[in-house]
């Protein structure tokens, strides 16, 4: 079997991520990871806070906290609330951890050793009121391309376009509302870019595993021709920029640290080494030279993060000189949108992860989540379509199917010690044939998986479920009873052998649920099915006489005064 390396983007460290975050990255990288240790791969899956920067500082700031602390509870709080929808990262990290601290001074004097760094003196925003430089969000003013009054240094939120502070008309401290700013020269540490295209162009067309969407992203940034880079920050919080940096004079860089876009690619190799230091593990095994060879290593996230994905994360490993894992296979999102506007963080749009499980369980979201992931174009969050998902998919494909078998079961052919799968009955050919459609649809759910395309896995297993409740439509097991009851005892342990396989193929994206249906027939679910044909109608996968118990309710369904209620709170329309 194989080993493979999974990391999601990681998410910034300020605040509780919404729904769009987490179908963003988090969750489809969990379902990926998930089904590869069902078909028996190794696999170490990645994930970790990204502190630092302008948003981590500011955040820290509002709070009234030192941004140590504010990072500290913060990465508790999305460290809970990624067990609670079960992701299950083998490590969430942070990128201010002393690994990633150490590796990141390790690739600057690596790229500082082959020329790539250069220090530059660029024009930068001073207040004296203040006492500092003033980067990216610290600066505040109105847009030169649309106006609006509110833009940031580093981007508009009106027209979305990239600024740079010096841009800005009227600009305005963030922190004390200065106005009385100056333009001032100051050191900055650039990366070469521009020395790297043919280099990275060459790795892009190489990776056959990109995908798509990434490729094109990639070629386009590198086509128009990349820009030499300012990679340091007049920031307090960060990875400071080392003095002895191989052939860079250190005059104009004290104070300065790491851009964040720096160091938070490397965080996935220093919430590796994080990971491996606490399990006896090496994070080379994974990461670097002959010993990671054999691992296949798959990155998860939204497009936005693609270019820093396929360009920008490529130079600092390939400009190295050393001989790093470099990304196998990328997944990119578009986004999740709310009632067709932005999610936003900032400005509490949508539904946040703390606020969602107190309407429903984490495997309903999960579902409703993966089955329509925003992956060839935008897709709107509805509060419709999450019933929907709930009422027919969940409680009605699903948890009807689990409920008419094993609940009828037990009502009619209990023995003294409760309910067990019936042995009488021989199986027909319907019964073969069943077989042979579940087993082609397993194999045609596996592909989708392996191509990591959630939505059309998610309906093949819709499809699968279906395919449990035509069969029981067909042989009407609840009418046999009366009239032949040896074959409605087949025909029920033909059916409750589905169960399991219905839970393991959805458990990547359903986990709990799952773990209910397999403990409800003793049965593992952790395990992809194998050769399922035969074992159908041959009772090989749930044997006759064996006990099971009937489990409560998988799924409540959800009626239309709730989804008022919801609509209501959370702001979306009917
Ligand atoms: O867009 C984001 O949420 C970033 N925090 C992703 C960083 S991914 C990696 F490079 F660290
Ligand atoms: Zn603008």
């Amino acid at each position: 079997m194989a080993r493979h390396l999974v990391t999601s983007a990681l998410p910034y460290i300020n605040g509780v991520k919404h729904l769009g975050n987490l179908v963003g990255s988090m969750l489809p990288a969990d379902v990926v990871a998930r089904y590869l240790r069902a078909r028996g791969h190794e696999v170490l899956f990645i994930c970790a806070t990204d502190e630092h920067g302008t948003p981590a500082e500011l955040a820290a700031a509002e709070a009234g906290l030192d941004v140590q602390v504010f990072c500290d509870q913060a990465h508790a709080v999305q460290a809970d609330l990624n067990a609670r929808y079960g992701l299950s990262f083998d490590f969430f990290g942070r990128t201010s951890d002393q690994h990633n601290h150490v590796l990141t001074q390790h690739f600057a004097r690596q790229l500082a050793q082959a020329g790539l760094l250069e220090k530059r003196t660029i024009e930068m925003i001073y207040s004296p009121t203040d006492g500092r430089f003033l980067p990216d969000r610290y600066v505040t003013g109105t847009c030169p391309y649309c106006g609006y009054d509110k833009a940031r240094g580093d981007q508009c939120d009106g027209c979305g376009r990239l600024l740079d502070p010096t841009m800005l008309i009227n600009p305005r401290s963030t922190v004390s509302g200065a106005t009385d700013l100056e333009v001032r020269a100051s050191a900055s540490l650039f990366l070469r870019q521009s020395q790297m295209v043919d280099t990275v162009a060459n790795w892009v067309d190489q990776t056959t595993g990109l995908g798509d969407l990434p490729r094109s992203i990639a070629r386009k940034w590198l086509d128009e021709g990349l820009e030499d880079r300012d990679i340091t920050r007049d920031l307090k919080w960060g990875i400071p920029v080392p003095s002895d940096l191989p052939g860079i004079d250190p005059e104009g860089l004290a104070n300065k640290v790491w851009y964040v876009w720096f160091d938070a690619p490397i965080g996935y190799i220093g919430a590796t080494a994080q990971w491996a230091d606490a399990n006896g593990a090496d994070y080379r095994d994974w990461w670097f030279g002959e010993a990671a060879s054999d691992v296949t290593y798959t990155q998860i996230m939204g497009k936005d993060n693609v270019a820093f994905h396929t360009v920008s994360f490529p130079i600092t490993q390939l400009g190295s000189g050393e001989p790093w894992k470099m990304v196998d296979r990328l997944k990119a999102f578009n986004w999740l949108t709310y009632y067709g506007g932005k999610f936003s963080t900032s400005q509490g749009v949508g539904v946040f992860m703390d606020q969602a499980l107190e309407v429903a369980s984490a495997d309903a979201w999960r579902w409703y989540l993966i089955s329509n992931a925003p992956e060839s174009s935008d897709t709107s969050f509805t509060w419709d379509a999450f019933a929907r998902a709930m009422n027919t998919e969940l409680a009605g494909n699903l948890g009807n199917y689990v409920n008419r078998c094993l609940a009828f079961t037990a009502k009619k052919f209990a023995g003294e010690d409760g309910p067990v799968v019936p042995s009488e009955g021989t199986p027909g050919e319907i019964e073969y044939e069943l077989g042979r459609d579940v087993a082609a649809k397993v194999d045609d759910i596996a592909l989708h998986f392996d191509a990591m395309e959630m939505r059309k896995a998610t309906r093949a297993i819709r499809e699968l479920w279906s395919l449990g409740n035509q069969y029981l439509e067909t042989r009407e097991p609840w009418r046999m009873v009366k009239t032949d009851p040896d074959m409605a005892q087949m025909v029920l342990r033909t059916a409750i052998q589905l169960i399991p396989i219905f839970a393991s193929v959805a458990s990547p994206v359903i986990p709990n649920t799952a773990t209910t249906l397999g403990n409800a027939v003793d049965v593992s679910v952790d395990a992809w099915p194998e050769q399922v044909a035969d074992l159908i109608p041959s009772a090989g996968i749930v044997p006759a006489g064996q006990p099971f118990t009937v489990p409560p309710i998988l799924f409540a369904k959800v009626d239309d005064q709730q989804i008022e209620e919801w609509s209501a709170r959370f702001g979306g329309q009917r």
